[in-house]
């Protein structure tokens, strides 16, 4: 039997045609010798009538089966289901496949266990829901490839099996037979491959890259990820935005039909910090940080006259919501950016509330309530440190927090934003005049900000930008130093030395010397692209098979251990704990 046609596909207009069908049987209801199945397939559900049961051969839930027969109108339409008007009367049925109980039933909606679903992923694949996802993956892949063809980029791949990149992750290792003791670490990026494309003359390169992080996963983090990474020769910043902004345009018309206004808005790192609490603003919502280390000094609490960032983010309507246990799970979350506590105040009938009243007097409450505007019910939480950005991470945690919990924000609305002017250093946590680079070694300074490389290392910004959709970091990059001398002074206020610049990348600063095109790129997080794309905020839901949050495969139990012979043979020896 050749199949005629998929089953979601059928319509009132095909009643009265004979078709072959396949698929999946979904469901299966019996009523006095009667049954009505539902046949699954890639495109959707279509329901089998069966007038006799007896004359077909025992179908359950599961079994892969062929079906002829011919489409009628249904009596009573079911709305809810494409293919509602019509049902296939089934004139023969062959079984091609059987199947055993499913673990769990197959459908959109599921109570099943993240952990079981994944270890029967190819049941799982069977939801119509996964399937959508998986789809619109591959539609951001084509039109990715189609604007890049377009625009004159060459596609290149880059190896897996080399050398670190600096990307600030820990690698995944592979242990060299041929070298025993060597090891090849698996790419966090094409970052150093790409630069290096650069100065080979191909100027417009892109890929559908494997990047491999062995971090902390979180829901938008997975260890084996897909980036769509770009770099070009000869670009500044604003085309580079551009261009990547055409890419978004594209997607946003392509998949959501949705316009994209360009240029996208630009915020600069320290703005968005200060307002938003957040490298990553979703700014579909209003809530936002306000300076308040004026008024607090005016306070009689001692710790807040020497504390130069002092900051309140107002929660309206909370106050009453906001018991003993609320402010004790906030300040835990506060902890997590190294605030020590949060001074919490409610106003209510006009009037401020809370213990920490007792060190302001009249004067500065009043000076407080003109500051923050605030109104009845307003629940105003206040952080404190010695650093800026614990004050504004910290807040700008509880704030997406509280926005969530509050249901702030707007859904299937999309809110696209570009931070910039990135600072070249983060300092190290308790170590004065420490730096790591908050993006990677070979970002360039900002032209105006060279002059304090030595004197002010903070103040120095970068070329460095991140594309923001609703509070993902959808992707970033920056422009690339391809002056030999700014390239050492970065190293060294990075704390390199000659000998770990050569141990690390020498193999790659050595091709500096050798006529370095002015560059720049970035890469886009396919998955969480596609994620904002489908409208879901777990990572594992846009790809095929995932790893857990212990970075395991439950289906193959992947990582596992190998027997001797195999370590053997790359010279390992196992440590037993
Ligand atoms: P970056 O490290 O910012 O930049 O990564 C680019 C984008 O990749 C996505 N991403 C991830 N997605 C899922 N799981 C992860 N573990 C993960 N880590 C990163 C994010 C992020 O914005 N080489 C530079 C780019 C450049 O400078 O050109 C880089 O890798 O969406």
């Amino acid at each position: 039997m050749e199949r005629t046609q998929e089953n979601g596909t059928l319509r009132l207009a095909d009643v009265g045609k004979r078709v072959h069908l396949v698929g999946w049987i979904a469901n299966r209801r019996i009523l006095g010798g009667i049954a009505f199945l539902d046949l699954r397939d890639r495109s959707g559900i279509v329901q089998l009538l069966v007038r006799d049961i007896n004359a077909i051969p025992d179908v359950r839930n599961e079994y892969v089966v062929s079906v002829a027969g011919v489409v009628r109108a249904k009596e009573n339409p079911n709305p809810k289901l494409a293919t509602g008007e019509i049902e296939v009367e089934v004139e023969r049925l062959e079984v091609l496949s059987k199947a055993i109980t499913t673990p769990f039933i197959i459908a959109d909606e599921t109570d099943a266990l993240e952990d079981t679903r994944l270890q029967y992923r190819y049941l799982d694949l069977r939801r119509p829901i996964l399937q959508k996802r998986l789809r619109t993956r591959a539609q951001l892949m084509r039109i990715t490839r189609e604007y890049f063809d377009g625009e004159g980029f060459t596609e290149i791949e880059t190896p897996i099996l080399n050398l670190a990149t600096p990307e600030g992750a820990r690698d995944y290792l592979v242990p060299s037979r041929v070298k025993n003791g060597s090891f090849y670490a698996l790419p966090q990026s094409p970052q150093l491959f790409k630069q290096l494309l650069m100065i080979g003359g191909i100027e417009r390169y892109y890929q559908i890259a494997k990047c491999f992080r062995d971090e902390d996963l979180r829901a938008d983090r997975q260890p084996e990820f897909t980036q769509i990474d770009v770099e070009t020769s000869f670009l500044d910043q604003d085309q580079i935005l551009t261009l990547c902004e055409g890419l978004l345009k594209r997607y946003f018309k392509e998949i959501l039909n949705i316009e994209i206004e360009t240029p996208l808005r630009r915020l600069n790192y320290w703005d968005a910090m200060e307002t938003y609490g957040s490298d990553k603003p979703d700014t579909r919502f209003d809530l936002k940080l306000v300076d308040v280390a004026e008024t607090m000094k005016k306070s009689s609490f001692e710790a807040f006259q020497s504390t130069p960032y002092i900051r309140a983010l107002v929660v309206p309507h909370y106050a009453e919501k906001a018991t003993r246990k609320v402010l004790d799970e906030l300040t835990a979350e506060a902890r997590k950016f190294r605030l020590r506590g949060l001074t919490a105040l409610k106003y209510v009938n006009g009037a401020l509330e809370g213990s920490f009243l007792k060190f302001m007097d009249e004067a500065v409450r009043q000076e407080l309530i003109a500051k923050l505007n605030l109104s009845d019910g307003d629940y105003v939480l206040i952080a404190a440190h010695a650093e800026r950005r614990p004050v504004c991470f910290g807040l700008g945690a509880l704030r997406t927090r509280l926005a969530k919990e509050l249901n702030l924000i707007p859904e299937n609305s999309y809110d696209l934003l570009w931070v910039v002017n990135f600072p070249m250093f983060d300092p190290v946590d308790d170590q004065p005049g420490v730096y790591s680079a908050e993006h990677h070694p070979f970002t360039r300074p900002r032209d105006e900000d060279l002059q304090y490389l030595d004197s002010d290392p903070e103040r120095v910004l970068a070329y460095a930008y991140d594309i923001v959709i609703n509070g993902y970091e959808a992707g970033g990059g920056t422009l690339r130093i391809y002056d030999h001398d700014t390239q050492w002074k970065i190293f060294r206020l990075l704390g390199l030395s000659e000998e770990d610049v050569a141990r690390k990348f020498g193999w790659f600063v050595d091709a500096f010397q050798y006529g370095v095109p002015p560059h720049g790129g970035f890469a886009l997080g396919l998955d969480r692209l596609t994620m904002i794309f489908t409208g879901t905020d777990n990572i594992r839901d846009v790809i095929a098979f995932p790893k857990n949050l212990q970075a395991t495969d439950p289906m193959s139990h992947a990582p596992m251990p190998v027997g001797k012979e195999a370590l053997d043979a790359v010279g390992i020896e196992v440590k037993k704990n």
